[in-house]
């Protein structure tokens, strides 16, 4: 479908963002819901991203998703927050509202809605070993404890951001030492990991998995390889596997319905969509 003149408009802010597989999920959804809107990639350098956020509404925009590096940035530059950003001080999705730049964290709530579709829900009450510190692991703790997840220990390598994620969510967080993730595995019923290692271009996750029970399921939110080796290992060792399209789908969603008035839903069409996106590139 072609765009009028009054096209509603939203995109993903980053830098870089020739990567975001954002365009081809929301652009999914404007054609399904016969939409005259466009989402569009936002390139913005760090140091232009406070005059983009002025901008962007006088140039007609619903809002924006926010993407690495300026997730932290977002938070300080909106006015108002929803409770997600407020408890994980980072912005990933921003609507524009009376001259108004509202921050809004849909990783926690996408998190959760992935958990509630893909994992089992006896799960749901036990332990959870989180890899990482950063932005994307305080959505994720976020969403475990709002899931009720009795413990959940923060493996980090740099062991401050671990301590700093208990005392943000208080004493079900456990922070452990990156060279303990090992014995940390033992007896956890899921393992979820938020770092960037796996991506495509960075070291692997080295991990033993021999320890995690065999009704353990293993959590990657990198999408890219959407086969980690991660992954791998854990299938191999029979153990049930999510990647991270059902995070990016779930987040999505809500971002959406916050600048098109439509709620979009995830489906196993849209998902082989990305799927056929990221074999393509
Ligand atoms: P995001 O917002 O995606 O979470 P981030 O805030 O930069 O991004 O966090 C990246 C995470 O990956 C951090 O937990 C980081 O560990 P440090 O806190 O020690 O930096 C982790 N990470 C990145 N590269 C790593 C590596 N080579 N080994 C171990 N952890 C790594």
């Amino acid at each position: 479908m072609t765009i009028s003149g009054e096209a509603k408009l939203a995109g993903v802010s980053g830098w870089p963002v020739a990567h975001s597989l954002s365009p081809r999920l929301h652009g999914y959804w404007i054609a399904e819901h016969r939409l005259d809107a466009a989402y569009v990639p936002l390139a913005i350098a760090p140091e232009d991203f406070a005059p983009a956020l002025t901008m962007l509404p006088k140039l007609g925009f619903r809002g924006i998703n926010v993407t690495l590096p300026h997730k932290e940035a977002a938070f300080r530059l909106t006015s108002e927050h929803d409770p997600a950003a407020l408890a994980t001080g980072a912005v990933n999705t921003i609507v524009f509202d009376k001259g108004k730049a509202i921050g809004r964290n849909t990783d926690v709530l996408g998190f959760s809605a992935m958990l509630r579709d893909q994992v089992p829900q006896s799960l749901m009450s036990k332990t959870a070993v989180v890899l990482g510190a950063g932005g994307a692991a305080r959505a994720v703790v976020g969403a475990l404890q709002s899931m009720g997840l009795a413990h959940v220990k923060v493996v980090n390598r740099t062991p401050e951001k671990a301590v700093a994620i208990r005392e943000l969510f208080g004493t079900s967080v456990d922070p452990i030492p990156w060279n303990d993730a090992n014995a940390a595995l033992a007896g956890a019923d899921l393992l979820v990991n938020t770092t960037s290692l796996g991506m495509r271009g960075q070291p692997d996750l080295d991990f033993d998995l021999s320890s995690l029970p065999g009704h353990a399921v293993v959590i990657d939110i990198v999408y890219r390889p959407l086969e980690t080796t991660l992954l791998t290992q854990a299938k191999h060792r029979g153990l049930r596997t999510v990647d991270g399209l059902g995070m990016l789908m779930h987040q999505a969603r809500l971002a959406f319905a916050g600048w098109f008035g439509v709620e979009p839903k995830v489906t196993p069409t849209l998902r082989a969509h990305l799927v056929a996106a990221l074999k393509a590139r």
